[in-house]
């Protein structure tokens, strides 16, 4: 699956613009400001309905406006084309697909789903355990609805159990423990299996391309594998919980880890290994989505090169070129123009 063109109207500093994008590697290239992460944003909006930048979708509308407007034109694998678009008038919004408005953004992340890096996500590398445990829970969630149902349940009950811990309610803190360690258990076990997955694709990237550095994605949750071993790890912890008023045991204490040369990289990595290690993460990221919805995902990669030195940056671009389609965002021309001279003419967008 591809995107082929975009329209975009009103949003941020574009009045209007559109272009075309190819199979492959897309660059787009422009000096600061000239609006190369609003593209990857309008594009991002055809799958998620809204920017990766600010969850408020009218942030995107041009300050001189009070609407705007995107359309794209994706063709499935099976060759079929379909025209998405998303409106925003002040607070209101509609996403059609070939014109009929969706119900669910699932629907939407089912026939064009996405990727995207933008520089602020290496905190999913250098930030706390809880942006970590969210990237594995959202995209887990895409290609299992069991585990997105379960995930809510779990969270809805550990949020009931803390006020009753604050209350100090013995019996229903009991009634509670039983329900969050019946859940509490589906995660952990799902977690382990798309975890598993999921490194094993993240190994394939890494080995091939990026020798020099070794390194390691890692998940060891403190997990039990039943029921009632969980009510047994609870009962250990009871009275620190009632003293803490928090739920101290379980899946969202989890922790998902990156090693870099066998240290953690949240620590120890440059700034360089640190990009190296989110680009891979992310074209992982799309290699498990494909694996399991049976799409390849668009990967759009905002600033992809700053950071990278010249090897490096054409290394992840070789790395890069196995997915069906990606769209990187570049202030700087020359490993551009190294890519042009060694591969033959990829297609280049141009911001003046
Ligand atoms: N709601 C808005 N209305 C009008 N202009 C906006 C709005 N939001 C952001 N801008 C401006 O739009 C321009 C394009 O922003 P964008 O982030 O897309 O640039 P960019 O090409 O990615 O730049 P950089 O290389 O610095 O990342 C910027 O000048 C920004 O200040
Ligand atoms: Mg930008």
């Amino acid at each position: 699956m591809i995107i082929e063109s975009i329209e975009i109207k009103n949003v941020r500093n574009f009045e209007s613009y559109d272009c075309e994008f190819t199979p492959g590697i897309n660059l787009i290239y422009g000096k600061n400001g000239k609006g190369k992460t609003t593209i990857l944003e309008s594009i991002y909006s055809l799958s998620m309905g809204k920017s990766f930048k600010n969850s408020q979708r009218k942030s995107m509308i041009n300050f001189e406006k009070d609407s705007f407007y995107i359309k794209g034109k994706i063709i499935t694998d099976d060759n079929v084309k379909k025209t998405i678009s998303v409106a925003c008038l002040g607070d209101q919004h509609r996403i059609t697909i070939d014109k009929k408005a969706i119900t669910s953004i699932l629907d939407l992340i089912d026939v064009f789903p996405v990727v995207v890096m933008a520089p602020e996500n290496i905190n999913l590398i250098d930030g706390s355990s809880v942006i970590r445990r969210k990237f594995y829970d959202r995209l887990f969630s895409i290609i299992d609805k069991q585990y997105l149902f379960s995930l809510k349940e779990y969270n809805k009950i550990i949020r009931q159990r803390k006020i009753l811990l604050f209350e100090k309610n013995d019996e229903m803190i009991q009634l509670w423990s039983d329900k969050m360690a019946e859940t509490g258990v589906v995660l952990w076990k799902k977690r382990k299996h798309f975890f598993q997955q999921f490194s094993k694709l993240f190994s394939a990237s890494w080995s091939n391309e990026l020798n020099g550095i070794e390194t390691e994605i890692k998940y060891s949750p403190k997990s039990v594998e039943s029921k009632n071993e969980f009510l047994h790890q609870l009962q250990q912890v009871k009275k620190q919980e009632i003293l803490k008023r928090s739920n101290l045991y379980g899946p969202q204490k989890d922790d998902y880890l990156f090693l870099v040369n066998k240290a953690p990289a949240r620590y120890f990595a440059s700034q360089g290994e640190k990009k190296l290690l989110l680009t891979v993460l992310k074209n992982t990221e799309c290699k498990f989505i494909e694996k399991y919805l049976g799409k390849p995902p668009v990967l759009l990669l905002d600033d992809l090169l700053a950071k990278l030195d010249n090897e490096r940056g054409l290394k992840i671009m070789d790395m890069l070129r196995s997915n069906n389609q990606a769209i990187i965002t570049s202030t700087d021309r020359s490993v551009m123009d190294i890519l042009n001279q060694s591969w033959g003419k990829i297609n280049t967008i141009h911001l003046d």
